[in-house]
C-alpha cells in the first residue's frame, strides 16, 4: 500500500553541487541541489536560484558559474555555503577552499572539488520561487586520480554526495551495471567478463 503525498519539489537522488560565482577577488559559493542536465550538444544545464541569494545577483551580473561537484570530505563545507550567505562571510577564505581560475570564466573553481563545470549563462527563466541559469557547460575539469589510462572516468571512486528529502547521502561506489547493460549481448559480456569489467 501507498500512502498519497501532498505534493512539493521531490525527487530522489539529487545532486547537490557547490557553485562558485564572481571573479578570484570577489567570489561566492552557494550549495544548489535543483541543478541537471537538460541537453547533451551542446551540453547545458541550469542552476535554480532564489532572487533573494546573494549569489542571485552575482550570477545574474556576470552570466558566469562553476558547478563543483560534492565529496563526502567536502559535505560540512557544502552544508555551511546552504546555511550562510555571502553577504556576510567569505565562505571561499572561511572554510580554507582554495579558488582556481578557470579557463573560460571569471568566476573561481573549488580546487578541492574533482570535478570543476565552467558554465556560461544563455538564458535566464523566472519561475514563481526561483530563477532557473540555463547554461552551457563550456569547459569540465576533473582530477587525473579518477581518470584511467584510456581516459574513463571513476566516478564511483569520488565518493560524491546526494540529497534527498533534506538530508546527505553517500553515493556508495557500488556499480550496479552501466549504459545498455538490460539489452547487453552474451558476446560483449563475455568480452567485458575477459577485460575484467
Ligand atoms: C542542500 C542544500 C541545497 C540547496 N539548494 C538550493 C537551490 O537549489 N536553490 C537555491 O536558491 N537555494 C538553495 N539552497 C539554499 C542556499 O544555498 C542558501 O540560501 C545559501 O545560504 C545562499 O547563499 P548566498 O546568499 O551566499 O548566495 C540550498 C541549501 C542546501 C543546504
Amino acid at each position: 500500500m501507498k500512502i498519497t503525498s501532498k505534493t512539493g519539489p521531490l525527487m530522489a537522488p539529487l545532486p547537490t553541487v557547490m557553485v562558485s560565482c564572481g571573479d578570484m577577488e570577489n567570489s561566492n559559493i552557494i550549495t544548489i541541489a535543483w541543478t541537471g542536465i537538460i541537453n547533451s550538444n551542446p551540453p547545458m544545464t541550469y542552476v535554480s536560484v532564489q532572487r533573494s541569494r546573494h549569489s542571485h545577483d552575482i550570477i545574474a551580473e556576470s552570466g558566469e558559474f562553476v558547478i563543483n561537484l560534492t565529496t563526502v570530505e567536502l559535505a560540512k563545507a557544502m552544508d555551511f555555503c546552504g546555511v550562510r550567505s555571502g553577504r556576510d562571510i567569505d565562505k571561499f577564505t572561511h572554510l580554507g577552499l582554495t579558488r582556481e581560475a578557470g579557463d573560460h570564466v571569471s568566476a573561481p573553481m573549488i580546487a578541492e572539488s574533482p570535478v570543476n563545470l565552467e558554465c556560461k549563462v544563455t538564458e535566464m527563466k523566472s519561475f514563481p520561487t526561483h530563477d532557473m541559469f540555463i547554461a552551457e557547460i563550456v569547459a569540465i575539469h576533473i582530477d587525473d586520480k579518477y581518470v584511467d589510462e584510456k581516459g574513463a572516468y571513476d566516478f564511483g571512486s569520488m565518493d560524491l554526495v546526494s540529497f534527498t528529502h533534506g538530508k546527505y547521502y553517500r553515493h556508495k561506489s557500488t556499480e550496479l551495471g552501466f549504459f545498455g547493460y538490460s539489452v547487453m549481448k552474451p558476446k560483449t559480456a563475455k568480452r567485458r567478463r575477459k577485460k575484467g569489467k
